[in-house]
């Protein structure tokens, strides 16, 4: 095959079938490739295009539902999109756990965002902070002309914050215009607002501004929840005491609190990207709370209560919407938010954090028993059987026989699948 040259100007410009087309001459796509680009399942070809860039297919995801869950005593089915096995199944396991003691408690949540904005080159950093302040009322009145019906709707920009850093570039403010976004996830709205006041910052200040972006660490619209795990469901006081331990071993040690947080986020996630939102916000913001103590921390705490069981709370920044950015424009995304039944973002968000809590004692809760394998590997078997060419109808014998056998291999998938054709009796 001729050597790759990737760069190709104005790859942008062609229609998606050509697109297709130029990709697969490219990379001498065969026609079943092809065809698979060609298949975009409940997208049309014009309205994918619109989405991103360069588009040239569609790319697919299990969505699942997580039973059990009950947040300040409503019931609701988690829809979640994620490629990884058992995660949807751990997720409703520990929410059975938390039922039996009336489900999740979750905090209000005010759906406030913060944007940066970066002043630099102050001559006298005192008196342009103070002349900010003074004309603090007049500067928010610019922000919010942005969004009137933001301000109609209750929301708006209502303060901000001055922070003075130094760095190697002299001293900076930054200023943080915070902003309540109501439904949305708002990174659209507080960009706007920060970049209409940044001229005249620059004008009450003398000094010049670079950035004027969104913080991703929301600090102000921290979500906090919490449940009593039942200590027989878990499986004993052993278990409460597997977790407590657990839960001491990532307070101090950053290699597994990461690991402790992507079991978290593993929920967290999922559920995000089924409703439409900004994954990569939730991670930023969730990885860097969990570190603004100075060392990176668990986001979950755990404690015993009086009559044995677990107790665990949960705290992050969730920056969700339920309304704009492809909340409203993928046709998955809204049904997911259809089935969660949700009437605002911050009720989203209290979920959110509830499935947070739930993936992460169902973890621990296998990690101190009988190890993440078992319950993990035993749904990855039906992946396993699948890659070693298994056909559907013997999926369920072959993954069923690869856990009692625990060899979950895909040599030993086909090794089984031989046998079943040889006549053999599995
Ligand atoms: P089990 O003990 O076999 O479950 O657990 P069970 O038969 O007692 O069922 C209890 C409930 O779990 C069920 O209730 C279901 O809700 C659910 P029921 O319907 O019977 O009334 N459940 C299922 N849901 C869907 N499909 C299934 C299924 N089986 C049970 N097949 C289970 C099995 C996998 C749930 C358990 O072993 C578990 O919770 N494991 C944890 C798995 C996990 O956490 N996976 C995440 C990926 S690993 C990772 O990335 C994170 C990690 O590194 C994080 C960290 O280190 O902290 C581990």
């Amino acid at each position: 095959m001729k050597e790759l040259k990737s760069d190709i100007s104005g790859f942008y410009k062609l229609s998606f079938e050509e697109r297709q087309k130029k990709l697969a001459e490219l990379v001498n796509l065969s026609p079943e490739d092809l065809k698979l680009l060609q298949n975009l399942g409940y997208f049309s070809s014009s309205q994918i295009d619109t989405l991103i860039e360069n588009v040239v297919g569609s790319y697919q995801l299990p969505f699942g539902i997580a039973v059990n869950f009950r947040v300040n005593n409503k019931d609701y089915l988690i829809p979640m999109v994620i490629e990884e096995p058992s995660v949807v199944a751990a997720a409703s396991n520990a929410a059975k756990m938390a039922r039996r003691h009336g489900g999740f408690k979750s905090e209000e949540i005010k759906s406030i965002m913060i944007a940066q904005i970066q002043l630099t080159s102050l001559q006298d950093i005192n008196s342009a902070k103070n002349e900010l302040l003074r004309q603090k009322s007049k500067l928010l009145e610019i922000a919010n002309e942005k969004d009137p019906l933001l301000n109609e709707l209750g929301g708006g920009a209502f303060d901000f914050e001055i922070r003075e850093l130094a760095t190697s570039k002299g001293d900076m403010l930054i200023i943080h215009l915070l902003v309540d976004v109501l439904d949305a996830m708002g990174a659209n709205t507080v960009n706007t607002m920060a970049e209409a006041i940044s001229p005249y910052i620059e004008e009450l200040s003398g000094g010049k501004i670079y950035l004027r972006i969104l913080s991703n660490l929301a600090t102000k619209r921290i979500a906090k929840s919490k449940a009593i795990f039942d200590k027989d469901l878990l499986g004993g006081p052993d278990i409460v005491e597997g977790i407590l331990n657990a839960y001491e071993f990532a307070s101090v040690d950053p290699y597994r609190a990461t690991t402790h947080n992507k079991g978290i986020m593993n929920g967290i996630v999922a559920l995000s990207l089924a409703t439409g939102n900004d994954t990569r916000a939730i991670e930023a913001g969730a990885h860097a709370y969990a570190s603004l103590k100075g060392t990176y921390s668990p986001l979950t705490k755990f404690q015993r209560d009086s009559k044995g069981n677990l107790v665990g709370e949960i705290e992050l920044p969730l920056a969700l919407g339920i309304i704009g950015g492809m909340t409203k424009i993928h046709p998955m995304a809204r049904l997911a938010l259809k089935i969660l039944n949700v009437s605002s973002a911050e009720e989203l968000s209290q979920i959110a954090a509830a499935v947070g809590l739930a993936q992460n004692v169902a973890a621990l809760r296998a990690l101190v028993s009988e190890g993440i394998q078992k319950g993990h590997m035993a749904l990855h078997s039906r992946n396993i059987a699948k890659i070693a060419g298994v056909p559907d109808n013997l999926i369920e014998k072959v993954a069923r026989k690869l856990v009692e056998d625990k060899k979950i291999r895909a040599d030993y998938a086909k090794e089984i699948l031989k046998r079943i054709n040889e006549g053999e009796n599995l």
